[in-house]
């Protein structure tokens, strides 16, 4: 196992009619902007369980952070809390609220000339300062809510970028399960694939020789594949509702990949399918993590083995004949939950692959656990999946 330093100061208030503690977490003397996205919380009625909880604060409310949130949109709240002396951000929706907010946090107190930079010059510029942000998360998938990454798209560019701070982790995150009760076929089979992606970054790599942080990866992905198609039968079952929010939060709070290498590249790559062509960011996941699979059966071969014989159950054939029975399983649980794996089910044309691995050439870098997928074979990885 490899050192490492752990400090996660996200308190959680997890379960049933916990949006009430607003009125405890949020600090009493502080201006607060509310930041939210296309309306859903006016729908299922948490925007009324936060104004309940928070009367008497001094609110001001930015609406309208969209799924990916842009860049665009984000810097006109930036203004908002400039102009309104905000000191306080409370996001209430998604990781695209909350991803949002985080970038809000961190450009309002940056002193460089373009905000931009906090993303596109992640590895030189390190956020140390943002305002302080709590957080009810109504969508379980990106685990936002406990750690402090921000994934940003900027439509004038075409870019989905991140970037990562302990400034932007929240103070406080709300996890009531009965928000889940209001989502959409499709976002949640997004959150139970997200969720399992995240694990596999984490986990598909190569043996480090830590035992339990392998175990606590296959529990959350063992606890999804159970939990997830039960939310999505029935969306009024709390306990299934309760244990798929947790396993989301838990895949990327930062304890599961702590001492062990990690990928990332599945990530990496899927967001330029997203900058490209809008796909769902977990739809993204669902098309690449196959092609990584295949492409990187030697480099990941003992952990696909691990991964296929502890959650699917294949210890029979050959080295090979058993990685592509894995890759099968895995790609039969996406399409189980509804979401489909190749480009051209997302009518993606050929030439996107293209202009992905030039943005690779480009930037010279090189990604994956070992630091060496380039754009060659970030083309192998992409034609797997036409
Ligand atoms: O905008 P509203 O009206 O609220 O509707 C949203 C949105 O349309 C809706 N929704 C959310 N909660 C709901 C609900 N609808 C009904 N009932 C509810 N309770 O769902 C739609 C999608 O929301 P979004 O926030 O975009 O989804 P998600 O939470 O999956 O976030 C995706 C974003 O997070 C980033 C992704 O790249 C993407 O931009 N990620 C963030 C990560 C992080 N911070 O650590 C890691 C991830 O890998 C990921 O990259
Ligand atoms: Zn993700």
């Amino acid at each position: 196992m490899y050192n490492f330093d752990f400090k996660n100061p996200v308190k959680i208030c997890f379960g049933k009619g916990q949006i009430t503690k607003l009125s405890k977490e949020l600090p009493a003397n502080k201006k607060i902007l509310l930041t939210y996205g296309g309306g859903s919380i006016f729908k299922n009625g948490v925007y009324d369980q936060v104004k309940a909880a928070t009367q008497g604060m001094d609110i001001v409310e930015f609406g309208g952070i969209e799924p990916n949130p842009h860049y665009e949109t984000l810097m006109k709240a930036v203004e908002v809390v400039k102009n309104e002396k905000i000191d306080y951000l409370l996001a209430v929706g998604g990781g695209s609220v909350l991803d949002g907010t985080k970038f809000i946090a961190a450009a309002a107190l940056y002193e460089g000339d373009d905000p931009w930079d906090i993303c596109a010059k992640r590895s030189e510029i390190i956020v140390t300062e943002a305002l302080p942000i709590g957080a009810v998360i109504t969508l379980p998938a990106t685990g936002s809510e406990m750690n402090g990454n921000s994934v940003v798209t900027r439509v004038s560019t075409q870019e989905k970028l991140a970037f990562g701070s302990t400034a932007v982790m929240p103070q406080f995150s709300i996890l009531d399960p009965e928000v889940i009760f209001s989502l959409p076929d499709r976002q949640v089979a997004n959150g139970v694939v997200d969720a399992f992606v995240h694990v596999m970054e984490q986990y598909l790599t190569f043996p480090a020789d830590a035992p339990l942080q392998d175990r606590f990866a296959e529990g959350i992905l063992h606890t999804l594949i159970e939990e997830g198609p039960k939310v999505l039968a029935d969306r009024q079952n709390y306990e299934a509702a309760a244990n798929f929010m947790w396993s989301a939060t838990m895949a990327l709070n930062g304890l599961i990949g702590m001492g062990v290498p990690q990928d990332w590249g599945t990530h990496m790559i899927g967001h330029e399918l997203t900058a490209y062509h809008g796909i769902d960011h977990a739809r993204t996941l669902a098309i690449v993590l196959p092609g990584m699979m295949h492409i990187r059966r030697k480099e990941k071969q003992d952990k696909i083995l691990q991964y296929g014989e502890r959650i699917w159950n294949i210890s029979e054939g050959s080295v090979d004949e058993r990685i592509d029975q894995t890759i099968q399983k895995t790609i039969a649980f996406f399409e189980s939950v509804g979401i489909k794996t190749t480009l051209p089910d997302y009518e993606v044309p050929n030439s996107t692959i293209e202009k992905i691995t030039n943005r690779f050439e480009e930037r010279g870098m090189k990604i994956g656990e070992k630091v060496d997928i380039g754009p060659k074979e970030i083309q192998a990885i992409l034609e797997d999946r036409l």
